[in-house]
């Protein structure tokens, strides 16, 4: 990484002058650090919607950008029949959903698409992908350097990956390979136990720098920011622990229901799907040390000290800790929407919860006594991810006498999606004779005066594949701990005999289950 303001030699005379006009740093400056070596990326389980909708739509932006190496080939495979052709119409049709291709530059891109038909547990079919792996490398000049991403349904993760190995795949520089790496999708596995299995299985033929646990929501640049916002800068650090701080809400809320995906939805809920990874993350992101490098096994690191100082949750009145709901029927964007346990695919009786709050305590010097409320869930009032900083008031008003003894206190937004912001609300004085005071907000838009290219989560995580750059990828160490933390929740809220009662229903397109006043209101969507 480097700083751009240096490297560009740029004359900043005043912190004014940086907000207001255009910083003009070229656009391409920052896209890109370096060009990864020639590869080919073998996407198993190519049929499927991840394929159509991410993946593809990501390498095709790539090379739009010139951020792919050169060869590339893409490679996907299922077991689906399809030729090469009907594989790149396929992805064409995809692309043009979410914006029109450029012809041109969709028929060069497409010539790098092939398509296999393999059986996922078929030693044979794996032994002929590897066969046209080596002869296409050969002819084209992608030097047996390989990534294998599984885009296939969880279940298929151990054996597909046994299956890569037996065939001498993940061997790296051995019979024609170059590198070799494993992209897995989350979520991985189902608890702590089933976790580690998966892990296991994965060793078995992959030594721990191939292998890819991937975390799209990491690769969010609001998301990358929250370090650079915290420890490139030198005014927030001081002020950033149990001191000055009183709580903090980490809030992920959508609008839409469980739309394609009842399958795995029913099995997951908004605990597996989203807070043993993106909410983890994001907790991580805000309360961790800052690490002495900005490198992938430091940082790392430091997240997983994070996890360790989780205080578990007491099982014997989980209810003062958590609140689960699941949503009913109600309007969103004006329009009835039908209940979860009404979607096509979800039982009738169903218990899964799509709604999840939970105030979290983390024992350690910084952040003891500090409540994080962590809060996600489907069909909300509104689509917000963003994390607040509620700083404490201050210690004594001396403007009781006017204005009594409380005077709002600080807060520190930080927008992740859709309002990709910086937001620090403070007193003012309202102009006039009379003491009053006004709450403002200074803000800064992600994008100001930026309007260069951007890369995707998707494309973001699929270059640090390519490049081996683990900075954004799930340590098993830390899987390992946040499945710890959750799994008591998941087998109480799962297996105890008064489920149903601790299931709240929740109209969809409000802010959650009415009964969350243990955790009081802290959540961004009562704001
Ligand atoms: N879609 C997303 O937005 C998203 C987001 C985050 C994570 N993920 C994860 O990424 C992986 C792939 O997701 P996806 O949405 O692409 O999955 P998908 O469409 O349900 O499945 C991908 C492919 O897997 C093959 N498959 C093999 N056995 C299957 C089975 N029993 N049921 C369904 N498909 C089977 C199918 O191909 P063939 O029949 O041709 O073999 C299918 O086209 C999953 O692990 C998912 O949890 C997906």
């Amino acid at each position: 990484m480097e700083i751009v303001d240096d490297k560009l030699n740029m004359d900043f005379t005043s912190i004014a002058s940086t907000t207001t006009r255009n910083l003009e740093i070229p656009a391409e400056f920052c896209l890109f650090e370096g060009s990864p070596d020639p590869c080919t990326i073998v996407i198993v389980g190519a049929s499927g919607d991840l394929t159509a909708r991410k993946v593809v739509p990501a390498l095709f932006n790539l090379y739009l950008n010139d951020g792919l190496p050169n060869p590339f080939l893409i490679f996907g495979c299922a077991r689906t029949k399809m030729g090469d052709k009907d594989f790149r119409d396929r992805m064409k049709k995809a692309l043009i959903e979410i914006k029109n291709p450029d012809n041109q530059k969709w028929e060069t891109f497409s010539e790098s698409l092939h398509y296999r038909i393999i059986d996922y547990n078929d030693l044979p079919s794996f032994k002929n992908l590897a066969d046209s792996l080596r002869e296409l490398d050969k002819k084209s000049g992608t030097r047996g350097n390989r990534i294998f991403y599984l885009a296939i349904p969880p279940d298929l993760y151990k054996p597909t990956a046994q299956m890569i190995g037996k065939t001498g795949l993940s061997a790296e520089g051995e019979t024609g390979n170059g590198w070799s790496r494993i992209v897995v999708e989350k979520p991985f596995g189902q608890d702590l136990d089933t976790a580690i299995d998966l892990d296991r299985s994965l060793h078995e033929y992959f030594r721990e720098h191939q292998i890819f646990r991937i975390d799209h929501y990491l690769a969010k640049e609001t998301v990358q920011n929250i370090l650079m916002f915290r420890f490139a800068n030198a005014i927030f650090e001081p002020v950033w622990d149990r001191r000055y701080i009183d709580h903090v809400s980490i809030t992920a809320a959508e609008t839409l229901g469980v739309e394609h995906r009842s399958g795995y939805y029913e099995q997951a809920g908004v605990l597996r799907d989203m807070f043993q990874n993106h909410m983890m993350q994001l907790l991580a992101l805000t309360a961790m040390e800052p690490p002495s490098l900005f490198e992938a096994n430091r940082v790392r690191d430091e997240k997983t000290k994070v996890y360790r100082s989780l205080r578990p949750f007491p099982v014997e009145n989980l209810h003062e800790y958590i609140v689960l709901g699941q949503y009913g029927e109600g309007v969103i964007d004006g329009e009835r929407v039908p209940a979860y346990r009404d979607e096509p695919g979800i039982k009738t009786d169903s218990l899964t919860p799509t709604f999840a709050m939970m105030k979290v305590f983390l024992d350690n010097w910084r952040w003891q006594g500090v409540p994080f409320y962590i809060t996600s869930g489907k069909r909300l009032a509104k689509k917000i991810t963003e994390i607040s900083i509620q700083f404490k008031e201050v210690p004594h008003s001396m403007f009781r006498q006017s204005l009594g003894e409380h005077i709002t206190a600080n807060r520190l937004i930080l927008g992740v999606y859709p309002d990709e912001k910086i937001s620090l609300t403070f007193q003012t004085k309202n102009p006039g004779a009379k003491l009053c005071l006004r709450s403002v907000a200074m803000d800064f838009r992600y994008h100001q005066n930026y309007s260069g290219p951007v890369l995707d989560a998707y494309e973001k995580v699929l270059l640090d594949c390519m490049t081996g750059d683990h900075m954004l990828f799930w340590r098993q160490d830390a899987v390992e701990l946040c499945w710890s933390f959750l799994t008591p929740i998941l087998q109480e809220c799962e297996m105890c005999r008064d489920r149903s009662k601790m299931l709240l229903t929740y109209e969809a397109g409000s802010g959650g289950p009415q009964s969350k006043k243990i955790l009081r209101q802290n959540s961004s969507l009562e704001k």
